[in-house]
């Protein structure tokens, strides 16, 4: 006997029962993005890996340890599988010119790949639902995707997601923090980690948010990034601040969230929960105002955020709100010379009348047929055996009600069978 194969590690199958809650949470997710007026787009999940490594930054954990690269030897191309989607929108904006008349409001959704150490809540094919704002500058946009997730946990059934919010400024801000920031954390090399040393040079604001206690110390008592902001900068997170107050929508301004990605400035957000463990962020984003032209298009601000399927399935799991599945309405038996072909004319024609019919494939027993009639859930089980068909009729057997069992005329049969049916349903 060959060797199982099994699917690859982090990378999961979503089977009927759990696809369920996905096509629930999906029909809830793109019906709130089309209320707020965001459109889908749609790109590849390949993309040259110099996209990625001029948008996420070179000294990231994504571009360092975690991207699905390879060299395509045929057209010597190098690629890689997206770890995320806001460098690849941008980059189909840049390419097909998409806000030469004006702003966009734009959703994504789909697989990301990224190579981490699988764990509850953390996969190496995972799912995002992104909403992308283009073109607009002003925190209102900012305050208005930030508002629109809170809708969204509220149909969703989650209570307990919080906001936290940062602001990191403009690039020559950030730049004059760096400098001091090292200073202050070459002081105290000593008490950092080697994570944290590592990352001294190349991306010092990556220590801020270290889990090592005692370089949290060194942290609580480096200089502060607000400090550093100019009033443009400030004005915008008080603009942000203060539509976020108006709305009601409760937040913490936590100045350490620096985010994972390198091309974000002035807002930041998170919104996490402290039901899924060390993997609580459902929802991240902020401003990329750089980022068109980091990878080589005309200058456009612009902000977004992407939220992880797997862990707000996980919380609508926990806060116990199943998804009702679609049970088949009826499930068609039929038995004796001739009958399969006959039923299946008889089940297409209510199929087209929007009704859902399984009918039963193989052999099987009059009595096994019904059998799995019941067990497949269905409202009703409808019968085609040698008598029905010589009356040109179908039996019609309720399966979950005490009603008596009826024929019906194949002429007409969707009008009768939706009359019945409601009847039964009522
Ligand atoms: P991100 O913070 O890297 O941001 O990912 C967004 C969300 O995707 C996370 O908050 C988390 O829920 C989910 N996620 C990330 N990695 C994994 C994983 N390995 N397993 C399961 N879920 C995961 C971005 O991707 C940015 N593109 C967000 C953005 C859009 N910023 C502006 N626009």
């Amino acid at each position: 006997m060959s060797t199982k194969i099994q699917a690859v590690r982090g990378m999961n199958d979503i089977l009927p029962d759990e696809a369920q809650w996905w096509q629930a949470y999906e029909a809830t997710v793109e019906a709130w993005l089309a209320r707020y007026g965001y459109r889908n787009i749609r790109m590849p999940l390949v993309e040259h890996t110099q996209l990625f490594r001029r948008a996420i930054g070179e000294v990231t954990d994504i571009v360092e340890k975690e991207m699905y690269s390879w060299r395509d030897e045929l057209n010597g191309e190098d690629l890689t599988l997206r770890p995320e989607a806001t460098a690849s929108l941008v980059r189909a904006a840049i390419e097909h010119n998409l806000l030469y008349d004006g702003p966009k409001r734009l959703w994504y959704s789909g697989p990301m790949y990224r190579h981490e150490r699988p764990q509850k809540g953390r996969y190496r094919q995972f799912h995002q639902y992104g909403a992308e704002a283009l073109g607009f500058p002003g925190p209102d946009v900012d305050a208005e995707l930030i508002v629109m997730c809170a809708a969204l946990w509220r149909e969703l059934g989650l209570t307990d997601v919080r906001l936290e919010i940062n602001t990191i400024g403009a690039p020559e801000e950030r730049a004059r923090y760096r400098a001091d920031l090292i200073r202050h954390l070459e002081a105290h090399q000593d008490a950092l980690d080697a994570d944290a040393k590592r990352r001294l040079h190349s991306n010092p604001l990556r220590v801020l948010d270290s889990k090592n206690a005692a370089v949290q110390a060194v942290v609580a008592s480096a200089p502060s990034l607000m400090d550093y902001l100019g009033e443009a900068s400030l004005a915008h997170f008080d603009g942000l601040r203060a539509l976020l107050d108006a709305a009601g929508q409760a937040y913490v301004i936590n100045p350490k969230l620096v985010r994972g990605l390198d091309y974000y400035n002035l807002t930041v957000f998170e919104w996490i929960s402290d039901r899924l463990g060390a993997q609580g962020t459902v929802c991240g984003g902020g401003r990329y105002d750089g980022l068109f032209a980091q990878i080589g298009g005309k200058p456009a601000p612009a902000t977004g955020f992407a939220m992880g399927s797997e862990r707000l399935i996980a919380l609508m799991h926990d806060a116990g709100r199943a998804p009702r599945a679609r049970l088949p309405d009826a499930y068609l038996v039929a038995q004796g010379e001739g009958s399969y072909a006959y039923g299946f004319r008889v089940a297409e024609a209510l199929r087209e009348a929007g009704f859902a019919i399984v009918q039963h494939a193989g052999e099987g027993s009059f009595k096994s047929q019904m059998k799995k009639a019941d067990a497949s859930g269905a409202w009703t089980a409808l019968i085609v055996g040698d008598d029905e068909m010589r009356a040109d009729e179908i039996s019609f057997k309720p399966l979950r009600r005490e009603a008596p069992q009826v024929r019906m005329a194949r002429a007409r049969i969707a009008e009768t069978f939706a009359a019945a049916l409601a009847r039964l349903r009522d």
